[in-house]
């Protein structure tokens, strides 16, 4: 059997995915995309997933971008389609139920920035390296970059980034609000679990409504106060929230059960 491009490794419903191409910085090729679709489609709204986390094998990278040597074929129809399909592989990632973290181990440069800005929340190890490089190749970032970069550090700083090709480190990218912790190297995958612990701990529709109301403001097609009141009444009208408060009441842990 071929050895998968993502790793995955599961404990008591905390998934950690594995970028694992470290002989190609793990740049993402159909095939990482196909196992990364596979996961995400299979686990959409199944709560007994609590959270994810993905990484890159080695310690030299997160993702080092789209895999340059898949480009040489593409002529227009061909790379709108590939950009497309990386851009709705990432979509799931951003619209997934639980909590997905990037622990960010090395590059993320190109569609490894990407994926990583894809995710809800970034842990960056100390020598972690964030770029949009597409320029140097005649590119523009085909996977949510141009748009994502911006909702997270601002017009100012996204676009210089973008024309630039500059690479920023894991301190700059925390003081932008890119990453929001920064760790040892090494210690990125043991940080991000903490967070994923800290959010199971709390009611999973919440945490997905949540996401999704984060999600809302992004999205033209929608109205986000008005899905923040009718989210505000299908968690006050669930069970969770009725255990939540009884919890509250009684002085104890509420036990929740995404109902
Ligand atoms: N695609 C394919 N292979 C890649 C790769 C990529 N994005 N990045 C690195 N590799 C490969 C290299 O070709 C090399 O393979 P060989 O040993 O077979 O030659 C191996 O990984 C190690 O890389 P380097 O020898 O280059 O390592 P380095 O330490 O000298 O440099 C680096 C590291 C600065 C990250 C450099 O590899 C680099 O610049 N990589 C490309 C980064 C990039 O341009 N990313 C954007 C891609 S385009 C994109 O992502 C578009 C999009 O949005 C859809």
């Amino acid at each position: 059997m071929d050895t998968p491009l993502v790793l995955i490794d599961h404990h008591d419903g905390f998934y950690t995915l594995t970028i694992n191409r470290p002989e190609a910085l793990n740049a993402l090729n159909k095939g990482v995309f196909d196992e990364l679709e596979a996961f995400f489609k299979q686990y959409m709204g199944d709560f007994s997933v609590k959270g994810v986390i993905i990484t890159g094998a080695g310690q030299k990278a997160f993702v080092a971008g789209a895999d340059i040597k898949e480009f040489a074929a593409l002529d227009t129809a061909a790379g709108s389609a590939l950009s497309k399909r990386g851009q709705d592989v990432f979509f799931m990632m951003e619209r997934f139920h639980a909590p997905v973290i990037a622990a960010v181990n090395g590059f993320a440069l190109g569609g490894g920035c990407e994926l990583a800005m894809s995710c809800h929340i970034r842990v960056a190890g100390q020598h972690a390296k964030f770029g949009q490089p597409e320029v140097n190749l005649g590119l523009v970032p085909g996977y949510g970059g141009s748009q994502r970069l911006i909702q997270l550090i601002g017009k100012g700083k996204a676009i210089e980034m973008l024309l630039t090709a500059d690479m920023i480190g894991a301190d700059e990218a925390l003081r932008l609000g890119l990453v929001t912790h920064v760790v040892d190297a090494g210690m990125e995958t043991a940080k991000a679990m903490e967070i994923l612990q800290k959010i199971a701990t709390k009611g999973p529709l919440a945490v997905q409504h949540s996401i999704q109301l984060v999600n809302a403001y992004f999205d033209k097609s929608v109205d986000g106060f008005e899905k923040e009141y009718k989210d505000f009444g299908k968690t006050i009208g669930s069970a969770d929230s009725k255990e939540g408060a009884a919890a509250f009441v009684e002085k104890r842990k509420p036990v929740f059960k995404a109902q």
